[in-house]
């Protein structure tokens, strides 16, 4: 089940939480769902957008001033700083019900995989426990030079801290503008998008490839499209099931109606 072609379902917020019956059913039925998240399911636990946090001091630099190696080579201390405070605010935030309704997709579906293009780690402080980070994650560095990871690092000396292991600075361990996805994340959310029978997009742009090509991936292998989105995206057209709403009241709602015995 959940493979094949059928008319595409517009469900909109005006109409009230309404999941499609004819979705239900197929989500009763199939084994392998996968999900791609992007920043609109942080957006009512209130993340700033990369460009929302450009306020105040910030305002003045383009995204490349902030946000790539050449920016970090020429002033590590700016871009060490702007994440700093990036992270102090994802600090201050909980995840809200769309991340908790994902985490408990997790535990009832017979094969579920997750991946994510936020960088807030709000997934994992959901309970999600298996998440494919595809941008990183801003709540952990790593090396400039020998790009080893670290959870933990000292910052009462100069700032960025330096490498324990080699003395290179410490970056944010987040995929930069011109930089490559993490190989394994990217192949592992790749096959199992060939291999879903029901392919969810959530609050993503689908604009910022190679991320959104996934949702073409699943759609060419079969699989059943949904996207729940506030907008209309570039990838609602070819959506089976297009829920505009916010992801944290459809899909509660949406787990609630497929297992009904979940806890959310
Ligand atoms: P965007 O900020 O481009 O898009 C967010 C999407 O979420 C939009 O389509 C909104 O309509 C939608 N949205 C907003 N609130 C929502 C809600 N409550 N429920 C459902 N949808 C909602 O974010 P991404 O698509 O994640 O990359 O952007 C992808 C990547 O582009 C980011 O990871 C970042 C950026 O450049 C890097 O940093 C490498």
């Amino acid at each position: 089940m959940g493979r094949g072609k059928r008319k595409r379902q517009i469900v909109g917020h005006g109409d009230g939480v309404n999941i499609p019956a004819a979705l239900v059913e197929i989500l009763r039925w199939s084994e392998r769902i996968m999900v791609l998240t992007g920043a609109g399911i942080s957006a009512e636990s209130g993340v700033p957008t990369f460009r929302d946090a450009q306020t105040g001091l910030w305002a003045r630099f383009k995204p490349e001033e902030l946000a790539t190696p050449e920016a970090f080579r020429l002033n590590p201390r700016l871009v060490w700083d702007w994440y700093a405070e990036r992270r102090a605010k994802v600090r201050l935030v909980a995840p809200n019900p769309g991340h908790y309704a994902l985490a408990a997709m997790e535990k009832l579906a017979p094969d579920f995989h997750l991946a994510t293009q936020n960088v807030d780690g709000l997934h994992q402080r959901a309970g999600s426990r298996r998440v494919w980070e595809l941008h990183g994650n801003l709540t952990r560095v790593k090396c400039f030079e020998d790009d080893g990871p670290f959870e933990n690092w000292n910052e009462t000396g100069p700032l960025p801290p330096r490498c324990p292991r080699c003395g290179g600075a410490l970056r944010p361990d987040v995929v930069w503008f011109g930089e490559s996805l993490p190989e394994s994340a990217l192949r592992a959310a790749e096959a199992a998008s060939q291999k879903c029978e029901v392919f969810f997009s959530i609050g993503t742009s689908a604009m910022v490839y190679p991320a959104a090509g996934l949702a073409h991936t699943a759609k060419e292998s079969g699989a059943t499209l949904v996207e729940i989105n506030t907008q209309e995206t570039p990838l609602t057209r070819q959506a089976d099931f297009f829920l505009g709403g916010p992801a944290g009241q459809f899909l509660p709602e949406l787990v609630r109606a497929v297992w009904p015995k979940a806890q959310i």
